[in-house]
């Protein structure tokens, strides 16, 4: 799109009281993402010039936020404009006048988390198209209590908006809203803010004055409907975030489906908006793909699983498991009850599962940890078999160490790797040992107290046969059959 001298202005300063919580109300979270994030990524997609957001309440919060590195970058030039006292829209979008360029600025709200970037397009568009001096988005809105309410004049031309607060019976009854997302030439925009009085129930300095200034001075004042009012939601309460939020929920899976991915039981698959997904995965219920995660074509995650910025590669089977920052190959197999943490990497055909928790390790190829297992800070050759309950012991109270375990190793189940310790290519551990010396490639490590025989032992510790409860529950056991 040409979007060539376009500022995007975002209003974050409000407190949001009917959130009622110490979180500012752009700062909370929606579908991975704090409100003003989603506005943010809109702006960026759409390749403003230049950014800038107004904060207030909490500001602390929201500029630590918006200073990430992450959310800086692609925005490429963004400014932070402090609104200290909060005396309305109007005195919000002034203290960013010295910051705005000449040409055209798009104000919207930070509490505005669903408005479709193809929205904002069109709304730039109509705003050129009409060549005029401010536009505004409206909605029509089956309940449009608290929202402003759009007076249309001659010829269907918006004359101007008025506040629920100050509308008379016949305006309260219009159902066209102000959805609080705009258009301006920045000049006419700046002439207007100069002759905005607080004279309102409210006595705020109204953004929506504008409009009927300029309409009296016969400036050319457009509006453009939305098709789908969803879209417009403001979140004022915690009850309205988890309604807004459904609504996200519900875009990405029919986003995803139509891509290809199958779903059993949609509703319960939550997918957020960095999630990259390939045709011919399947997500089973309550699987939960948050952050950067990607998965491979044909692969099924889930039931009860969550991915958190994972990478999974073609054919692989997740079930019942939580992993983040884990990266797998090509048909590995997780779970059930699998736990990959932070740096576990799993080379194609890898197989984890049933309860094994791996983190800041590989797993080589067609390698397997099938029971039980702790595995921390280790590297697996390829075809290593790793035996029930084998525990590297990575950790000697002060310091991290690593494990190495070459091709082809077979780990006796209930081994201790006592790290930092090295088992060569073909060697065997022997189950149950303790091990803290390197192994020689092809050894067998075995270590463990030759196994003694006492003959006659219960006679020998004072249980003499028959007496003992048990024998004697087994005694009748053996009668009653
Ligand atoms: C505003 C509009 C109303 C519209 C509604 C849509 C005005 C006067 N009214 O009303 O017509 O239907 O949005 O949601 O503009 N903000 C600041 N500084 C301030 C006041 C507000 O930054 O001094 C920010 C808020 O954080 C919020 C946005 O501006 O992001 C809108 O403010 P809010 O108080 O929610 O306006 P409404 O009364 O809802
Ligand atoms: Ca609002």
């Amino acid at each position: 799109m040409n979007s060539n001298k376009v500022t995007g202005l975002v209003l974050a300063a409000g407190k949001g009281t009917r959130m009622k919580s110490a979180i500012p109300k752009v700062m909370h979270d929606l579908a991975g993402r704090p409100l003003i994030g989603h506005v943010l990524a809109s702006l960026n997609a759409l390749e403003f010039t230049k950014i800038l957001v107004v904060v207030g309440h909490g500001r602390e919060q929201v500029t630590e936020y918006i200073s990430q590195a992450g959310v800086q970058a692609e925005g490429g030039n963004l400014d932070i404009i402090v609104q200290r006292d909060q005396l309305g829209t109007a005195h919000a979008v002034q203290q960013a006048l010295p910051y705005l360029p000449e040409g055209t600025v798009m104000v919207l709200s930070g509490d505005q988390p669903l408005l479709a970037l193809d929205t904002l397009g069109a709304l730039l568009e109509t705003h050129r198209r009409c060549d005029a001096a401010a536009t505004v988005l409206t909605a029509e809105m089956e309940d449009p209590s608290g929202l402003g309410r759009i007076v249309r004049g001659e010829g269907g031309c918006v004359a101007r908006i008025v506040e629920q607060k100050d509308a008379d019976a016949e305006t309260q009854h219009i159902k066209e809203i102000n959805t609080g997302t705009y258009c301006f030439q920045v000049e006419a925009l700046r002439q207007a803010l100069a002759h905005v009085r607080p004279n309102n129930v409210q006595q705020e300095y109204y953004l929506t004055d504008v409009f009927g200034y300029l309409t009296q001075k016969q400036r050319a004042v457009a509006a453009h409907k939305l098709t789908d009012p969803q879209e417009a939601m403001g979140i004022n309460d915690l009850y309205q975030l988890s309604v807004a939020e459904e609504i996200y929920w519900e875009r990405m899976r029919r986003y995803w489906m139509r891509e290809g991915v199958r779903m059993v039981r949609p509703s319960t698959i939550l997918i957020e908006g960095d999630v990259t997904l390939e045709a011919d995965v399947t997500l089973l219920p309550n699987t939960w793909l948050r952050g950067r995660s990607y998965i491979g074509r044909g692969s099924v995650i889930g039931p009860q699983t969550t991915l958190d910025t994972c990478r999974c590669g073609e054919k692989c089977v997740i079930e019942c498991s939580v992993a983040e920052e884990a990266v797998l190959g090509n048909g590995c197999h997780v779970g059930p009850f699998g736990r990959l943490r932070k740096g576990s990497v799993l080379e194609n055909d890898a197989h984890v599962g049933n309860f094994v928790e791996i983190k800041n390790s590989i797993i080589g190829r067609a390698s397997k940890a099938s029971h039980l297992s702790y595995i921390g800070d280790a590297e697996l050759g390829e075809r290593v078999n790793v035996g029930a309950g084998t525990i590297t012991c990575n950790y000697d109270g002060a310091h991290k160490h690593k494990t190495l375990i070459g091709d082809g190793v077979f780990v006796g189940s209930n081994a201790n790797l006592v790290a930092p310790v090295s088992i060569g290519a073909g060697a065997t551990i022997g189950a149950g040992s303790t091990v803290t010396k390197d192994v020689p490639a092809e050894a067998l490590a075995l270590e463990r107290a030759d196994q003694r025989m006492v003959s006659g032992w219960k006679t020998k510790i004072g249980v003499s046969k028959g007496s003992s409860q048990g024998a004697k529950r087994a005694g009748k056991a053996e009668k009653e059959k």
